[in-house]
């Protein structure tokens, strides 16, 4: 382990704000002009640009709505080689539609491949916010282009030329007004830590299945704790065995690349209380084991490790940012395949807490897991819960790719999630959770059985779950549909999205004492 305290600040692009007109350190190659509706209607953008705008909105090729993107190629190159009119909406803004802007600035951005990006914003954008903040509009821009300007790893012979944006200057030419520098370096700080841990979950989350073996997950997780001098713990299959964590197990035993129980610990207060677990569903492959998937679109289950991916991001937030909270970080990491080995439908297992199994279903491998971390996080000191997974294709026939899907026990820790939520723009549906679906977990041999049936299937799923939390408050969250895109869309990719470690992070930074 590293000293503690030791920072590093994420991988990703360096971001800087000036006022008082382009800095001199700019290569000035592409100029992106960020624009408010009002501002193009009035006429107050820069003189050389008018008669453009004129054009433009006359021809509605370009009239300023959010995400909207407009390539001026200037015959003189001048202020800049390229010149790109990003629309950010109408007059007043809210910060989750900057964010936007900021994303499409950066995918138009890309397309030039540029070493640098200048971005001429309007002096006190925080003015233009429906919250009023500069801080916050900082926060927006630099999280924005920086989710935005993300690129999935390529593993092709020809390594690609082209490197990446390495800096990201946002500017205006009015004279700093005072409090305005403060508020821009406090904004960009939280950004690029909100974005360096969404792309580490991205990153992992895309790692397909022979990149990234639960013994992988473990090292992974280890290296980032170390980076920011976090407490980290691997259990192996040895250990497992020992904690009869007969869950993780279980659904481990089919694999040649035994499981794993990850545990990170990030202390920000004085004394180790009011600790939230963190629990991250970690199936590196989920084939369903005997109960075996079908084979189109098997390929997306690399994805099934999201939670831990997005647990693992939310660490990497507080490792940079260093808020006065308490967190355990928990991982059941397990390949779910079938062989000789592999639990059999039928099988009865036995849990960590000593609840037992009837497992009807060996594709239902993520709430078996998870429910050995949700023990193990309350046996770690955690007061309150949130558990994150891929778990089931229920949810994506609820809410489709738009939405996470949520379960509780605690009406209002959920509407304080969901109040965080709002802020980071990321979307969290509540589930209905009355006594009779927690009725469906019954089992005539065991205490519980796996495979509820399919109706309420996501709801029953995230019960289960929430068995184990014995009556601390707790949330699940399902990001099956949410986790992996097929098409990008707003600030996500195509494939992994790193869902909800801005929006964890947010909710613990707000609940800071
Ligand atoms: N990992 C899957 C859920 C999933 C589906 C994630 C689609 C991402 C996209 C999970 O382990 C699973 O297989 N769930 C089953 C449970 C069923 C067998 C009770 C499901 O939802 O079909
Ligand atoms: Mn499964
Ligand atoms: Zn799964």
């Amino acid at each position: 382990m590293i000293k503690e305290g030791a920072q590093v600040d994420g991988n990703v692009a360096e971001v800087i704000w000036r006022s008082g007109g382009i800095p001199a350190e700019s290569d000035g190659k592409v100029l992106i002009l960020l624009l408010v509706k009002k501002d193009m209607m009035n006429g107050s953008v820069d003189s050389w640009l008018k008669p453009y705008i004129q054009n433009l909105m006359q021809s509605r090729l370009f009239e300023g709505e959010v995400n909207q993107t407009f390539v001026l190629p200037l015959p003189d190159r001048k202020p800049a080689e390229t010149v790109i009119l990003v629309g950010a909406g109408e007059h007043p803004l809210t910060a989750h539609e900057l964010r936007l802007s900021a994303a499409a600035a950066a995918k138009a951005a890309l397309k030039l491949q540029p070493d640098q990006v200048l971005i001429k914003i309007p002096a006190s954008i925080g003015s233009y916010l429906v919250e009023g903040r500069n801080e916050l509009a900082a926060h927006a821009l630099t999280e924005g282009f920086l989710l935005g300007a993300y690129e999935r790893a390529v593993y092709k012979r020809e390594k690609p030329v082209y490197e990446g944006i390495r800096k990201v200057i946002f500017y205006h030419e009015e004279a700093d007004v005072g409090q305005e520098e403060k508020e821009w370096e406090k904004g960009i700080r939280s950004g690029r830590a909100y974005a360096a841990g969404t792309i580490t979950a991205r990153d992992l989350t895309n790692l397909p299945g022979n990149m990234l073996t639960p013994e992988d997950l473990g090292e992974a997780a280890v290296e980032l704790a170390q980076r920011y001098g976090l407490e980290v713990e691997v259990l192996d299959e040895a250990d497992l065995r020992e904690k009869e964590m007969g869950g993780i197990l279980a659904v481990g035993q089919g694999s040649v690349n035994p499981p794993r129980l990850i545990t990170i610990k990030y202390q920000g207060r004085e004394d180790w209380e009011e600790v939230t677990g963190l629990v991250g569903k970690g199936i590196t492959f989920d084939t369903g084991g005997l109960s075996l998937k079908r084979a189109p679109g098997m390929e997306e289950m690399i994805s099934d490790m999201g939670g831990a991916a997005s647990v693992l991001g939310v660490m990497e937030v507080l490792g940079i940012l260093r808020p006065q909270v308490n967190v355990i970080a928990v991982i059941p990491a397990a390949e779910n395949m079938p062989s000789g080995s592999a639990m059999k439908p039928g099988d009865i297992l036995t849990t960590r807490s000593g609840r037992t199994v009837e497992m009807l279903n060996a594709d239902a491998e993520g709430r078996i897991v998870l429910a050995d971390g949700v023990t193990h996080a309350k046996e770690q000191g955690a007061v309150r819960i949130i558990d994150i997974a891929t778990l089931t294709g229920a949810i994506l026939s609820a809410l489709g790719d738009i939405a996470t899907g949520a379960v509780t026990n605690d009406e209002t820790f959920l509407q304080s999630f969901i109040y965080a939520s709002k802020q980071t723009g990321e979307r969290v549906w509540p589930l209905p959770c009355y006594s009779e679906y927690w009725a469906m977990l019954k089992s005539g041999v065991a205490d519980l059985n796996n495979r509820p049936g399919r109706n309420g299937a996501a709801i029953t799923a995230g019960l289960f779950i929430g068995t184990f939390a014995e009556g601390l408050p707790w949330i699940h969250l399902d990001i099956a549909g949410t986790a992996y895109l097929s098409r990008e869309r707003g600030v996500d990719p195509k494939g992994a999205t790193g869902v909800m470690v801005r929006t964890i992070a947010q909710w613990l930074v707000e609940n800071e004492s």
